[in-house]
């Protein structure tokens, strides 16, 4: 019996995490922020001392990685790390180490593994065209670049950090270009995947928009 994805891709702060997660919860499905398995990566690397540049110890760390994910903790060679992954020194660490051919082979079939029954939704960069290509439903998950560093701003500010709009806006974008123009899988919007544009959207009319075309897939 195949196993249904939702494949959901976007730049970053696009609100792809949160729509993959609402729609996983309406659907009774398994979740993949595969963008939290690049941030372990960069994380686990900076413990050890090793470089973002330095590709087949990253790629090393990436095969090794001690992962536990208990509900919505994440726990990291057995210290939650849950926070500590979303900074934004780490999401570009993440950035830069998912730039690298091996690490990427590294982290795939861990990847491909969270696809279960009844269903999964997976968000991330190339969850489409990569991970999981045989998806059933493939969302490209975009807003215009201001609103997305604002939503991360908001994101910043309400966990009571403090946050620049301008150099949340050049990291934004530094990050979506490193993203873009990488060599393995660039984001981009797979040729089958239905354009999903949120900038005058809220999340709950996203959520039903992808519900919406599951309906009409299944
Ligand atoms: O989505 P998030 O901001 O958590 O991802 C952090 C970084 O991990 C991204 O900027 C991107 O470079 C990388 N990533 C990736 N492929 C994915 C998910 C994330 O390259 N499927």
């Amino acid at each position: 019996l195949s196993i249904p994805v939702i494949a959901i891709d976007g730049p970053s702060a696009s609100g792809k995490g949160t729509v993959a997660q609402l729609v996983a919860e309406q659907l009774g499905f398994h979740y993949l922020d595969s963008g939290a398995i690049y941030r372990l990566t960069a994380l686990a690397a900076k413990n050890k001392g090793v470089s973002w540049a330095d590709e087949s110890a990253v790629a090393s760390v990436a095969q090794y990685l001690d992962v536990v994910f208990e509900g919505a903790r994440i726990i990291l060679a057995g210290s939650d790390v849950t926070e500590a992954i979303r900074s934004e020194e780490i999401g570009s660490g993440a950035s830069k180490i998912a730039a690298l051919p091996q690490v990427r082979l590294a982290l795939l079939a861990r990847q491909q593994a969270f696809s279960m029954q009844p269903g999964l939704v997976a968000d991330g960069r190339d969850m489409a065209s990569v991970v999981f290509p045989s998806a059933v439903l493939k969302v490209f998950l975009t807003a215009s670049a201001s609103a997305r560093a604002e939503r991360r701003y908001k994101q910043l500010i309400g966990r009571g950090e403090t946050a620049d709009l301008a150099v949340i806006t050049a990291d934004l974008e530094a990050r979506d270009a490193r993203d873009r123009e990488r060599i393995v899988a660039p984001l981009a919007q797979a040729q089958d995947a239905l354009l999903l544009d949120t900038t005058e959207l809220d999340i709950q009319s996203a959520v039903r928009q992808v519900l919406t075309w599951w309906r009409q897939k299944i």
